[in-house]
C-alpha cells in the first residue's frame, strides 16, 4: 500500500473515529434534555432532583459518565486532525466553492465546534466542578441542589442569554453534524439523503429549542 493510501485511509480512520464519538454525544444529548426539561415542571423542582438524583447514583450512569468525557475528547481531538488534514490537502484554495464547502452549516463546523466547547467549559464550571467539589457552591446552595442552581443562574438574564446563544449555535453545529456523520458512516443514498437533511433539522431543532425553554422560562417567569 503506498503512502497515499496510508493517508487516505487514516483519513478515514479519523472521520469513523468522530462519527461514531459524534452519534454517542447525539444520545447523551437526548437524555440530558428529557432530564432537563422537568426543570420546567411546576413542582419546585421535586421531579427534576428525583430524575438527577438517579443518575447520580445508578452504577450503569456512572459507567457512562467515563465513556461521555471520552467521547467528548475523541470527537474534539479528532475534529482538529480532520480539519487540519482537510486544509493541508488543499494548499491552494479552490477559486469555484463545492456547494458543500459554502454551505453555511459544513463551512462553519469548526467555529460552532469551538464555541459549544467554550459553553461547555462554562456549563461544567457552573454545575460538574461544583458537584465533584473543585468549585465552592453559592452561599446557601448545598453541592447537590441542581435545581435552585439553575434557578439562580438563570435569574439573571445575561446568564440566560449566554446559555440561549450557546444552544443556538449548538443548534446550528447538530444540524450538520448528524448528516455529516451518517455520511461518513455510509449511510448515504440518492433517495435517503433528503430523508436524513429532514431527519438532522429536525433534531437540532428539537434539541435545541428544547434546551432554550429553560434558560427562557426562568428569566421570564420567575
Ligand atoms: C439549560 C440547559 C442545561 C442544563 C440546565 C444543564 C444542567 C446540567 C446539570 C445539572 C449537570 C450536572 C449533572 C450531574 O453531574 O449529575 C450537567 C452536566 C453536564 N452537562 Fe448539562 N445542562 C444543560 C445543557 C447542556 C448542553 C447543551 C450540553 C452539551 C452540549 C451539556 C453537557 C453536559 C455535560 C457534558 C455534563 C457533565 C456530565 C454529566 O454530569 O452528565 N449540558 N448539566
Amino acid at each position: 500500500m503506498g503512502s497515499s493510501d496510508n493517508r487516505a485511509l487514516s483519513s478515514i480512520a479519523s472521520k469513523v473515529v468522530m462519527a461514531l464519538a459524534g452519534a454517542f454525544l447525539l444520545v447523551f444529548l437526548v437524555v440530558h434534555l428529557a432530564i432537563n426539561l422537568l426543570l420546567l415542571a411546576d413542582d419546585g423542582g421535586a421531579a427534576f432532583s428525583a430524575a438527577a438524583e438517579f443518575m447520580g447514583v445508578n452504577p450503569v450512569i456512572r459507567v457512562m459518565e467515563l465513556v461521555l468525557f471520552a467521547g467528548f475528547a475523541l470527537h474534539i481531538a479528532f475534529g482538529f486532525v480532520v480539519s487540519i488534514r482537510n486544509r493541508k490537502s488543499r494548499p491552494i484554495r479552490y477559486v469555484h466553492k463545492s456547494r458543500s464547502e459554502t454551505y453555511p452549516f459544513s463551512k462553519y463546523m469548526m467555529h460552532t465546534g469551538m464555541i459549544v466547547l467554550l459553553f461547555l467549559a462554562l456549563h461544567l464550571i457552573d454545575f460538574y466542578f461544583i458537584k465533584i467539589g473543585i468549585i465552592a457552591p453559592p452561599p446557601g446552595i448545598e453541592r447537590h441542589d441542581f435545581y435552585h442552581r439553575a434557578v439562580l443562574l438563570f435569574s439573571d438574564p445575561l446568564y440566560s442569554g449566554i446559555y440561549f446563544v450557546s444552544f443556538l449555535v449548538l443548534g446550528f453545529h447538530l444540524n450538520h453534524a448528524l448528516q455529516a456523520a451518517a455520511q461518513t458512516l455510509g449511510l448515504n443514498h440518492p433517495r435517503y439523503t433528503p430523508l436524513i437533511k429532514a431527519a438532522s433539522a429536525l433534531y437540532a431543532i428539537i434539541i435545541a429549542g428544547g434546551f432554550m425553554a429553560i434558560p427562557l422560562r426562568f428569566t421570564l417567569f420567575n
